[in-house]
């Protein structure tokens, strides 16, 4: 199948009513499939009530479509056991919560968290509390331009005095993929937990936590079709069994006496409060869409098409500065890029006269675009999904050449 039409595309109410916008802001939220809107609906109109374990049918049949899409979620990233997947609002909730309540269990003064220069700030300023809390060190891991991460780099960083260490899967902003397989077998070597934030890799790749190593990996569902509002936390049962609970309240208890309380088993333990049931169920809706519906290789083979397919005619440009590694294989969906004197806000701003969305700033990853040294710490960035077709990449092309004219006074 070409990349001139996406088979998928009309399944996106969205994108279906606006033929005008070239949607390339995939990797900050996605799209959602109609299915999706229409999981939420259901819950509402057919089983709304709290899934609190009731004493009714219509909260026993929400209990069980909650508990069903915890099993959807273990199946998509190999976990053994369900209960071991936490619902939590997002991939920067679930990081936190490993990083207050598991880093406590670990971390002494003087001990060392290792992260990269390449996290996503949801995957970084937690580390620097947990560190700041316990007087230990946040240790970086620096790749190389192209976002390779050294042997070298990995032996040197990870010692005797890590504890955890925590990387993306997949970068927001350089668009590759890190070893994690490698990072985590060096912190196992270490006694070290490797923590997974595949908020960038799950709606594009095949994740599985065993082959990946993962002590812990995040992620929301958001970004792979769901509803906003739903992230995963999944651990090793052993570790969830350690940590303290982030949030009291209803529902994560055994039992509660005037002067203290006892936790309920995990997951329940760390879902304090009504949850959003309806975004979990929808969420079970999308993750059934792009795995079953879609197909998840077939996500992947058309989305490198495009990136091969963008990079190219990016490079074409010549006044276009392309971040990240030089060979697009290696981009999962993300291409960041500058257009050369002119600041991304205004080439994001131009774009959008044109209906093409971009993203432009600092993608949250402050310190990465500091070290790379790109100017104005900022960029732009296009990223791809498999509902984008050949046209939207050929719309933000044209769009660039008209921000190219506009600033060199040929437009
Ligand atoms: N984390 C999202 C992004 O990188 C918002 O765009």
């Amino acid at each position: 199948m070409g990349i001139e039409k996406s088979p998928w595309r009309a399944d996106f109410p969205l994108l279906a009513a606006n033929p005008e916008i070239a949607f390339l802001d995939s990797a900050a939220t996605a799209q959602r499939p109609v299915c999706v809107l229409d999981a939420q609906r259901r819950f509402y109109e057919t089983m709304n009530a709290n899934p609190l374990r009731g004493l009714y049918s219509l909260s026993v049949e929400a209990t069980a479509a909650i508990a069903a899409v915890r099993a959807q979620v273990a199946d998509l990233i190999g976990a053994p056991d369900a209960r071991d997947v936490v619902f939590t609002r997002n991939t920067s909730e679930s990081l936190n919560l490993v990083a207050k309540s598991f880093s406590p269990c670990v971390l002494t003064p003087g001990d060392e968290v290792a992260i990269t220069i390449m996290e996503h700030h949801s995957n970084l300023i937690p580390w620097q509390e947990a560190c700041r809390a316990a007087g230990a060190r946040l240790v970086y891991l620096y790749p190389k331009k192209d976002g390779t991460l050294a042997d070298a780099e990995i032996a040197e960083k990870i010692g005797p005095r890590t504890r955890i260490v925590s990387a993306a899967h997949v970068s927001n902003v350089m668009g590759c993929e890190l070893p994690i397989r490698h990072l985590a077998d060096a912190a196992h070597a270490v006694g070290a937990v490797m923590v997974v934030d595949a908020a960038q890799s799950v709606p594009h790749l095949r994740v599985d936590v065993n082959e990946l190593g993962a002590d812990f990996l995040a992620f929301s569902g958001h970004k792979a079709l769901g509803p906003m509002g739903v992230g995963v936390l999944w651990g090793k049962r052993e570790l969830l069994e350690q940590m303290p609970p982030m949030l009291t309240g209803g529902e994560m208890i055994d039992s509660v006496r005037e002067q203290d309380a006892t936790w309920a088993p995990v997951p329940e333990k760390f879902e304090a409060g009504t949850q959003d049931a309806a975004g979990i169920y929808a969420t079970g809706a999308a993750l059934a869409y792009l795995t079953k519906a879609v197909g998840i290789d077939a996500v992947a083979e058309r989305e490198a098409a495009l990136v091969s397919y963008a990079w190219e005619r990016l490079e074409g440009l010549g006044f276009v500065e392309l971040i990240g590694p030089a060979d697009p294989a290696r981009h999962h969906g993300v291409i960041s890029f500058n257009v050369r004197g002119v600041h991304p806000h205004d080439v994001a701003s131009i774009l959008d006269a044109s209906g093409v969305c971009i993203r432009a700033g600092h993608h949250c990853a402050q310190p990465l675009l500091a070290w790379l040294g790109v100017e104005n710490l900022a960029c732009c960035r296009a990223s791809l999904a498999f509902y984008n077709e050949k046209s939207d990449v050929d719309r933000l092309v044209d769009g660039l050449s008209q921000v190219w004219g506009i600033f060199n006074g040929s437009d």
